[in-house]
C-alpha cells in the first residue's frame, strides 16, 4: 500500500509527534513549516499566504500525479497571538494570525479538492481544531474566530463530498490540551490580555497537560478508520 500525509505544521509539538508516528507506520510525509528540517520538509509560511498556496499547490501537483492508494491531508499549523483584546493589538497582527489559522487553511483544502477530488485513492482531509472553536474565551478572539470557521468550512465542504462520486472524508479534531510551545506562550501573556491565564498555569503545574505523542496516536488510530461524519472527534490524550 502506497501511503503519503501531507502535514502541515509539522517542526513541534503535536506535529512533531505526528511526523514521527506516520513515517514509523509506513506512510511517505511531506512536512511543511516555517521551521522543520529534513528530506520532507518544505519550506511553507502561511502568513505569507500567496507565495504560501503556490508552494502547497505546486506540491499537491506534483503528488497527485503519483500512484497513492491513501492520502491524508492533516491541518495541524495554527498560532495563538495576538492573544488579549484586539484594542491591545494592531489590524497587521489580526491578519496575519487570520492567514495562518483560517484563509490558508481553507485555501489548502480548496486545492486539495482541485488536484485529489477525482483521483481514486482513499482521501482524508483533517483539520486540528480546537475546545476555543465552540467556548468564548476572553483575549482569544482571533482564535477562537477562526477554529469555529474552519470548523463550519469543513462540514460544508463534507456535505459536498458525500455528493461526489469518490469522496474526500472530512475530520475535525478536538485534541484537548498539550504540553506545546502554544501553551507556553498562552502562560505568558498577562492577565490584562487573557483573564483565565492562572488557570492554564495551574494545568502545567499540575500536570494535567497532555503529551503530543499520546494525541497523534490518538489521530492516527481515529483517521485509520472511515469518517463518516462532522461531528468534532475528540482526540485528546488526558
Ligand atoms: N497545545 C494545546 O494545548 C492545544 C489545544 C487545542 C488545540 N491545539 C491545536 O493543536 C495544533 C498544534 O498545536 P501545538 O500546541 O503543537 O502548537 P505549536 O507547538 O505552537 O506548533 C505549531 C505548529 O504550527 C506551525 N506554524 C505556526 N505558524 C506557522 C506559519 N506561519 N507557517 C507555517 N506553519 C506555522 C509551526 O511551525 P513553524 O513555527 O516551524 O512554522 C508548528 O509546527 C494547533 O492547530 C493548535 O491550535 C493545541
Amino acid at each position: 500500500m502506497a501511503k503519503v500525509c501531507i502535514l502541515i505544521g509539522g517542526s513541534r509539538g503535536l506535529g512533531k509527534s505526528l511526523l514521527a508516528l506516520y513515517q514509523q507506520q509506513g506512510f511517505t510525509v511531506l512536512e511543511l513549516s516555517r521551521s522543520g528540517s529534513g528530506d520532507e520538509h518544505l519550506e511553507l509560511d502561511m502568513s505569507r499566504r500567496e507565495a504560501a498556496i503556490d508552494t502547497v499547490d505546486r506540491m499537491l501537483a506534483d503528488l497527485a500525479r503519483e500512484r497513492w492508494d491513501e492520502v491524508q491531508l492533516i491541518i495541524n499549523a495554527a498560532t495563538i497571538g495576538p492573544i488579549g483584546p484586539l484594542a491591545l493589538s494592531e489590524p497587521k497582527q489580526w491578519w496575519q494570525h487570520l492567514d495562518v489559522n483560517f484563509t490558508v487553511p481553507i485555501s489548502i483544502l480548496g486545492r486539495y479538492q482541485y488536484h485529489f477530488g477525482a483521483y481514486p485513492a482513499r482521501k482524508v482531509a483533517a483539520f486540528v481544531s480546537s475546545g476555543a472553536a465552540h467556548s468564548a474565551i476572553d483575549g482569544w478572539g482571533l482564535y477562537c474566530a477562526s477554529k469555529a470557521g474552519v470548523n463550519h468550512f469543513l462540514r460544508v465542504m463534507a456535505a459536498e463530498q458525500s455528493l461526489q462520486p469518490l469522496p474526500i472524508e472530512c475530520a475535525i479534531l478536538d485534541p484537548g490540551v498539550m504540553a506545546t510551545q502554544m501553551q507556553a506562550t498562552l502562560r505568558e501573556a498577562s492577565v490584562a490580555q487573557f483573564s483565565q491565564v492562572q488557570s492554564f498555569i495551574q494545568l502545567h503545574q499540575n500536570g494535567q497537560l497532555a503529551a503530543p505523542e499520546t494525541v497523534a496516536q490518538n489521530i492516527y488510530r481515529r483517521l485509520a478508520e472511515p469518517v463518516s461524519h462532522t461531528e468534532v472527534l475528540d482526540v485528546s490524550g488526558y
